[in-house]
């Protein structure tokens, strides 16, 4: 959207008070993430009110989802671009300028054009953040999905699964390496499933070939992916984590619940046997392999026993890192009709335990990295402390170490000296 809105003579800037379109994304995975844009838009209210030429573009999932609702409900939004509407944009601002009116583009189609991959226009650099220079880039290889997980909205807000072509996917990268950006991102909802819209013969292969591929763009130092889904993990893919060494050891696989019962009735298609199986062949093919996960407590039906038995598996898995989540109802989402929902106190107080609980295996993680020495790549200075810079290790840890002048993107070795919750600290050596 930024490189579009740079073709059409925008400019980014860092003071909102300056702008004459202000563009949101938004997500809507779960409630909370949908009741920031509200409160968000009701502050750019105000700004509106002061500056009616004010533009106001809401993006992303919640417009998709709320589409005509949006401005009758929030008069301040101009447009609303729903997910696969984003090429769009300049012609919508067009419209609005002419004719006053609200523009809503949320058309989903069955099988959409991703326009060829161009180089961005360039940014002016009074218009770049000062002092920060971007070696780390999120690249979008597929959109949408067809697993319907019963709890999810992505399938009706994405639309369905549509991956990028592979000579546009590298392109981008080729491009982002000359930028200097060193390490990249693919990004999509189920990777393990890359190629299968492209229908060229090789579906099953066409993630492991594209990460092979990538990791030959000279500049490009580090790769990683997500999201992948525990039912097509292959052992292909597992193979890449030996073979490909700019790929990161680290894995995000989301297990959502360690009760068979419950993965049932959220559609995973998957049993917690097989999780811990495809994740102890990955253990054996890439010893250290960082895995993190995501959880959902609370969800329709988790009884006592059900919610013991994630509690169980995050022992068993003593993962390096877990997003949890209070199960909440989405629009279209089929378990949005189940009855048998969990009061909020008990998805509250079952949050707490287990966040509590991977706090403490998070730590003991942390604290086996004393003594040890890591490669880490260079981030930026660290926030409210002076001389000291962060980066990440390759298993995505953060660090800290002081510092005096360092590069965005270099290669430091640290020696760690300390293991916190949430990073390590250590020193150059
Ligand atoms: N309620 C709570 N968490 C959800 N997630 C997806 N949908 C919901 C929902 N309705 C979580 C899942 C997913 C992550 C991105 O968000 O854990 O992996
Ligand atoms: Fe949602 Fe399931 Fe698709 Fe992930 S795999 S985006 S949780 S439907």
């Amino acid at each position: 959207m930024g490189q579009r809105l740079t073709g059409a003579y925008y400019r980014p800037t860092n003071d909102v008070k300056q702008a004459d379109l202000v563009l949101i994304n938004t997500c809507s995975i779960r409630d909370k993430a949908e009741q920031k844009v509200y409160s968000l838009l009701g502050r750019l209210k105000k700004l509106k009110e002061r500056k009616p030429s004010l533009i106001i573009t809401v993006a992303g999932c919640v417009a998709q989802q709320e589409g005509k609702k949006l401005p009758k409900r929030m008069p301040q939004v101009d447009i609303v671009l729903g997910t696969q509407n984003i090429y769009h944009l300049p012609e919508l601002i067009s419209r609005k300028v002419e004719s006053g009116e609200p523009q809503i583009a949320i058309d989903l189609l069955p099988s959409f054009e991703i326009p060829a991959y161009s180089p961005p226009s360039p940014v002016a650099d009074d218009c770049k953040h000062p002092g920060h220079r971007e070696f780390r880039k999120f690249v979008t290889i597929m959109q949408g999905c067809n697993n319907f997980c019963t709890y999810c909205v992505v399938p009706y807000t994405r639309g369905r699964e549509v991956s990028r072509p592979v000579q546009d996917i590298l392109a981008e990268i080729k491009d982002l390496a000359d930028q200097g950006i060193t390490e990249i991102t693919l990004l999509g909802q189920n990777v393990n499933s890359y190629g299968q819209s492209l229908k060229n013969g090789d579906e099953k292969s066409a993630f492991p070939a594209l990460l092979y591929a990538v990791a030959e763009i000279e500049g490009i130092k580090r790769l990683r992916f997500t999201t992948s889904h525990p039912k097509d993990f292959s052992e292909e893919l597992m193979q890449c984590f030996a073979a490909i060494d700019k790929l990161c050891p680290h894995f995000h696989l989301p297990v959502q619940s360690g009760s068979n019962h419950i993965l049932r009735k959220m559609n995973r298609k998957y049993t917690i046997e097989t999780y811990l199986a495809k994740v102890g062949a990955l253990q054996r093919i890439c010893p250290g392999i960082a895995i993190t996960t995501d959880i959902i407590v609370g969800f329709p039906g988790e009884t006592d026993e059900d919610f013991e038995a994630t509690m169980q598996l995050l022992e068993k898995m003593r993962f390096r890192g877990a997003y949890s989540f209070k199960y909440s109802d989405r629009p279209l989402a089929k378990s949005t009709s189940y009855d048998d929902k969990v009061p909020e106190q008990v998805k509250s107080a079952r949050l707490a335990r287990l966040q509590a609980r991977q706090d403490e295996i998070n730590l003991a993680h942390n604290r086996e990295y004393i003594g040890s020495c890591v490669e880490v790549m260079v981030e930026g200075r660290s926030k409210n402390t002076d001389g000291q810079w962060s980066g990440r290790t390759t298993t995505n840890n953060i660090v800290h170490f002081p510092a005096s002048d360092m590069k965005p993107g270099q290669l430091v070795t640290v020696k760690i000296l300390e293991g916190l919750l949430h990073s390590l600290r250590g020193k150059i050596v």
